[in-house]
């Protein structure tokens, strides 16, 4: 009998390639090369699910595009801002992603980012790579510790708590904003602002964490900036468009901000230049979830959903 075929849109981790191979007929992208609109409704003939990244945005237009037979879209990500979920839902298309499975990596990598960024870690490499380190002073390369500061979580979901959690540990104070309060008992001691503003005017430090939407474009512009206090640190893990990247450059610029730890960029790759220049930014490529046991999860995870889907159960994750 014939095996249920599933497009698998980008290159992924060995073992969640095995395991789509060994249940599906897997429609594999050794050269993971992104395809366009076009190449993904060609590549969807046939398919029962496609197993897709955040590279493919699956727009209306697509989704009207994809044949009878796609029963699933599921995502290897947490975020679904490429999704048009309605547009599935209105085709009978289950979309689905991975929510947990890159919590604590991405926590660890908002850490990097607050460390890299407080204690000047982009000029201290540089300085130790181009030999230019002449010996230990007192005064070289000074950033700033981290207790009694404030940290400031914009979106308390898993990974802003997962966040919360290991900055308590560097002696930080958690405060946040997030859609609703977190009962008492998850809490924690953070301390709860209902507005984006009330929590920009205490973040020594900002951490944004919350999804990419509409309303979140752009969320840190020129006037959220001018509301954190002189010297603030920003750093984000969520995405890029939620950040103004003319305004941060330009608060980095002035000294407004002190530094910036950025794992995404509006455009990825195609990051905004002028980044780049800036000694006080500390750049990553978003390697939010990069482990190879994160990886091996989300790709499970993300062949969890199809196969409950190709079963006629209901998807673990569907949005
Ligand atoms: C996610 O899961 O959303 C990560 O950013 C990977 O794209």
């Amino acid at each position: 009998m014939a095996r249920p075929v599933v497009f698998v849109t980008r290159k992924l981790p060995p073992a969640v390639e095995a395991r789509a191979a060994r249940d599906y007929d897997a429609r594999l992208n050794a050269d993971d090369r992104i395809y366009t609109a076009d190449e993904l409704a060609a590549g969807a003939l046939g398919a029962d699910a496609l197993l897709i990244c955040t590279s493919e945005k699956i727009t209306a237009g697509l989704v009207a595009r994809l044949p009878g037979s796609v029963k699933a879209v599921s995502t290897f990500s947490v975020g679904h801002e490429h999704i048009d979920v309605a547009a599935c839902r209105a085709r009978g298309i289950v979309a689905a992603n991975t929510p947990g499975a890159m919590t604590e990596a991405t926590a660890n990598i908002a850490m990097l980012l607050m460390l890299g960024a407080a204690r000047r870690g982009y000029e201290a490499q540089q300085m130790v790579r181009r030999g230019e380190w002449s010996g230990w002073t007192s005064t070289m390369l000074l950033g700033v510790d981290f207790s009694g500061r404030r940290l400031g979580i914009f979106g308390m979901g898993r990974i802003g708590r997962a966040v919360a959690q290991r900055a308590r540990g560097f002696g930080l104070t958690i405060h946040y904003h997030n859609r609703r309060r977190l009962p008492a008992g998850e809490e924690q001691g953070a301390i709860f602002h209902d507005s984006l503003d009330g929590l920009l005017a205490v973040s020594d430090i900002l951490s944004i964490n919350a999804p990419s939407s509409a309303e979140t474009r752009h969320v840190l512009n020129a006037a959220a900036i001018a509301r954190l206090p002189d010297g603030a640190i920003v750093v984000n893990t969520a995405r890029g468009d939620m950040v103004d990247d003319a305004a941060l450059i330009a608060a980095l610029k002035s000294g407004k901000l002190r530094a910036a730890g950025l794992d995404v960029f509006a455009g990825e790759p195609q990051l905004n230049t002028a980044y780049l220049d800036l000694p006080n930014t500390y750049l990553l490529p978003h390697l939010g979830s990069a482990t190879v046991e994160t990886r091996d999860r989300m790709g499970f995870m993300a062949l969890d959903n199809i196969d409950a889907v190709l079963q006629g159960r209901p998807a673990p994750h569907a949005l």
